[in-house]
């Protein structure tokens, strides 16, 4: 089932610093002028591919960085033009937070290829295969490599066959590399030796491994998952790197190829790529925007059972209603919540719903008594399929009489893009504005009026001296 010593011993890397390093320890608040210098190098490295759009980029761009998102990949394209782009798209939600019509998935996977992306990495919070699969479809269509994506997780549904039909079923669908995804960073070593043996036994495309620092265990894990044969783990540049991040790109390129692997990466590189990126780090920590704790060891995840970005939501739901005193209470509601809705995986935007959930079933002293309107939806079934069947008296509570909806939510929605591009008329200068105003509609509006109060005040400059 495991690779063997005998085998090609080759393992890649995807380096996330720009993206989900960014977003782990600092809230992506990395702005393209920032990293721009160090792109001509990172291109020399050697990396299996560079993972520096989607995610929160998109909206963080828009949302405090006034970046227009498509420039910074046109001109990550620009600047990185050997490496291989990747982005991670949410299925059905693509960089938002609900789900959108089919058209607008396509468009706005087909638009990211035309802009410069090269790899998309496909998930869905629930892992039902239907919310990726017009996705995959398009990107497949569009020339780009698909990375079909498992959101990991533990439960008594989640059984390595599980996973492994998952895989054999997005190999299926034509995807060209199976990724997966431990989001929360609660996937021990034996856990990943076991689950990477298991795809690797059931398909032929390479395996990708994802995790994060939080607990402590990443390194381990990457190294019994590459003793079962994974191909490409994601990393981050070491001063980067750590706590809420990826493990280190500098130590693992260090440690396996003196076990012999060929990891393709250059270390002068590499060391160049760290010595840039450290006083942008150290200017962080000093204005406080990034905590050293998050860079730390903490082990509360594997105590109770809930992910370490998820306690924090928790603490500070619990803060702002003056009830830490029932913290305690909250952690042994949280798992029993998970367990009534269907072993949903704790991941955006499952994690907060069931937070507060739990939170609300603690402080209201009785189980369910407010049900809020994410939580219904899920019920609902538009989410997509729970893993296992959600319990019937809190299907009942949530719903009353009404059905779950058949079939899949994103066919219930009707096309927007044309209704949208005339409404913007005079202000979208391109479908992509068209774009990102439907998933950003608020942010995206006030975004437009900020550039087009820049483009005013530089035409007023320009003209000014002529006048004179
Ligand atoms: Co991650």
């Amino acid at each position: 089932m495991a690779k063997t010593n005998a085998d090609p011993k080759k393992v890649l890397f995807t380096e996330t610093v720009l993206r989900d390093a960014n977003q782990s320890l600092i809230a992506t608040r990395l702005k393209y002028s920032e990293f721009k210098d160090i792109l001509p190098t990172m291109d020399k490295a050697g990396y299996y591919s560079v993972e520096c759009w989607g995610g929160a980029v998109f909206d963080v761009c828009l949302r405090y960085l006034d970046e227009d998102p498509w420039q910074r990949l046109r001109d990550l394209r620009k600047n990185l033009p050997h490496t291989k782009l990747q982005m991670l798209l949410r299925g059905q939600n693509l960089l938002g937070y609900k789900h959108y019509p089919d058209e607008i998935v396509k468009m706005f996977v087909q638009k990211s290829v035309e802009n410069g992306i090269d790899i998309i990495r496909i998930f869905d919070a629930l892992n039902d295969l239907r919310n990726i699969e017009v996705a995959t479809t398009a990107a497949i269509k569009a020339g780009a490599t698909v990375s079909g994506t498992l959101s990991y997780t533990q439960s008594p549904v989640h059984t390595l066959q599980k996973f492994a039909k998952l895989a054999k079923e997005m190999e299926d669908m034509g995807v060209a590399t199976i990724c997966v995804k431990d989001m929360a960073g609660v996937m021990t070593p034996k856990e990943a030796y076991d689950l990477i043996g298991a795809i690797k036994a059931e398909v032929k495309i390479p395996v990708v491994l994802h995790t994060h620092c939080t607990t402590g265990m990443a390194y381990l894990t990457y190294m019994k998952a590459i003793e079962a044969g994974v191909d490409i783990i994601d990393t981050a540049t070491s001063c980067f790197s750590g706590g809420t991040s990826q493990p280190a790109t500098e130590t693992l390129n260090y440690a396996l190829k003196q076990f012999g692997y060929e990891t393709g990466l250059d270390d002068a590189v590499l060391k160049q790529v760290n010595d840039f990126f450290k006083p942008i780090r150290d200017a962080y920590i000093k204005d406080g925007a990034l905590n050293p704790k998050m860079m730390a060891t903490d082990t509360d995840a594997l105590n109770y059972k809930v992910p370490g970005g998820m306690l924090s939501n928790l603490v500070s739901q619990l803060k702002a209603q003056n009830a830490m005193d029932r913290f305690e209470e909250v952690l042994i509601e949280t798992p029993k919540v998970r367990k009534d809705l269907g072993y949903p995986p704790l991941v955006t935007p499952m994690s907060q719903m069931v937070g507060v959930q739990a939170t609300s079933n603690v402080l209201a002293g009785e189980r369910y008594k407010n049900i809020s309107k994410e939580v219904k939806a899920y019920c609902r079934g538009e989410y997509g399929t729970a893993p296992a069947p959600i319990d019937p008296e809190v299907l009942k509570k949530a719903l009353g009489d009404e059905k779950p909806i058949e079939g899949r939510y994103a066919d219930t929605l009707e096309p927007v893009f044309e209704k949208t591009k005339a409404e913007l008329a005079g202000t979208a200068k391109s479908d992509e504005d068209v774009l990102s105003y439907i998933l950003f509609p608020q942010v995206t509006e006030k975004y437009f009026a900020a550039r087009k109060a820049k483009e005013e005040k530089i035409v007023k400059y320009t003209i000014t001296p002529v006048e004179e």
